[in-house]
């Protein structure tokens, strides 16, 4: 059994790590850390929890989690994680840390003081740790000791755009999202915007211009450009939006195509990249990951995306007549995704929907476990929606 903790399991990031666990056969749930809630069960302070045979909430305490547990997720705020990671592998270096927060999240340790507005105090850190968005970087989450989790709205955007920008279909200078989150993706800590009447029967952008997720999309997108042997930089304009759900992401993305969509037919492959259609010249038979001879229309890009996700049950490609949305990946692990082109403007629309608290946070979280345990990717995570 992996034996598994988790700081900030109060909170609802924490909390979804609990009840996702909870349905895992290979784990073990043996400290569940809240400062606020030391001592109390969790029933306490989860009423659904009544009954369940989980330990009391417990102190934070570096040692008794670097003695008792495997594995710590750290599902507590920008900023609070670092220290306590540096602190857990110099006390235990064999154990294995996802942290659910952004403090391993981007490479370069000055776009922490420019984005988030503090001093990143363990550079080290972020260059070994690996960026876990399972379905890119799989390999690499194998062999991991530190893994930093995806943030919600990055997952949304990049599983949306990567075979866009691996392939060089789009121009990467020219990406426009909009995106829209439920009231759960800004945590449990009460705030007045989050306040029942003031985001009841309301709809607003916020972090215009500035929003902290814009780092790290751009720093991914380029790794998987950089990854196609496109050498670029992703500049994106990027505008969250706060929509009264309790669950859920859905974003719009926009770019211009790179090809003409009326008149190109395309060849894409993971190992080959993209081009005009012609004759590749490489025989990459029995490739799973090349789709030949395709119209950059809604349907010939939506093999480009199936060819791409090939394999990745989590990431489900719709066909260009249907739409993703949030109530379709409620309470599971799909990142649903549907791909159009207008023809019109010459620019590409891509959709995508997940849940923030599964695929955005602890559903990853736990896919990313697995792989580091060499657990079947999906082990406790085979959660079919909840509709209505
Ligand atoms: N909500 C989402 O959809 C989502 C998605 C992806 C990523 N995330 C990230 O996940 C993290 C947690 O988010 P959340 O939504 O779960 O927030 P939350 O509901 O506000 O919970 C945060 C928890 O962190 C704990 N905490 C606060 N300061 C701490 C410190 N200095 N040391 C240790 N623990 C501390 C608090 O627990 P106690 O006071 O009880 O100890 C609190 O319960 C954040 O970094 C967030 O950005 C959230």
């Amino acid at each position: 059994m992996i034996r598994v903790g988790i700081v900030g399991a109060a909170g609802y990031a924490g909390g979804e790590l609990m009840r996702l666990l909870l349905g895992h056969e290979g784990v073990l749930l043996t400290n569940l850390v809240s400062r606020t809630h030391a001592g109390k069960s969790v029933s306490q302070v989860y009423p659904g929890y009544y009954g369940y045979d989980l330990p009391h909430f417990q102190e934070l305490s570096a040692d008794e989690l670097a003695d008792g547990c495997d594995v710590v997720f750290l599902a507590s705020p920008s900023g609070t994680a670092w220290p306590l990671i540096k602190e857990l592998i110099s006390v235990n270096p064999d154990m294995k840390i996802i942290d659910i927060g952004s403090d391993l999240r981007l490479k370069d340790p000055l776009l922490y003081r420019e984005w988030y507005g503090y001093t990143h105090g363990a550079p080290e850190l972020l260059s070994e740790s690996v960026y876990g968005l399972t379905e890119l970087h799989a390999k690499e989450i194998s062999d991991a000791r530190l893994v930093a989790n995806p943030g919600c709205y990055p997952t949304a955007t990049i599983l949306a755009f990567a075979p866009l920008v691996r392939f060089g279909l789009v121009s990467t200078n020219s990406i426009i999202v909009n995106a829209l989150s439920g009231v759960s993706g800004a945590g449990r800590t009460l705030g007045q915007g989050y306040h029942f009447p003031e985001c009841n029967e309301n709809m607003r952008a916020y972090g215009l211009l500035r929003h902290r997720h814009i780092p790290e999309i751009e720093q991914e997108l380029a790794a998987s450009a950089r990854a196609g042997g496109h050498d670029e930089v992703v500049s994106l304009n990027f505008t969250p939006h706060l929509v009264p759900l309790n669950r859920g992401i859905l974003m719009t993305g926009y770019a211009d195509l790179r090809y003409d969509s009326e008149g190109d037919s395309v060849f894409t492959c993971v190992n080959q990249g993209a081009g005009i259609d012609q004759d590749p010249g490489i025989n990459c038979d029995p490739c799973i990951n090349h789709v030949q001879g395709v119209n950059l229309d809604a349907w010939g890009l939506t093999e480009v995306y199936k060819s791409f996700y090939h394999g990745k049950k989590f990431i489900r490609i719709l066909p260009p007549d249907q739409i993703p949305q949030t109530k379709a990946v409620a309470g599971s692990n799909y990142c649903d995704i549907s791909v159009r082109v207008d023809g019109r403007t010459g620019r590409l629309l891509v959709m995508s929907a997940i849940d923030n608290l599964v695929k955005g946070a602890a559903g990853q979280a736990i896919q990313n476990m697995n792989l580091m345990f060499g657990e079947p990717e999906d082990r406790g995570l085979n959660l079919a929606p909840i509709w209505p």
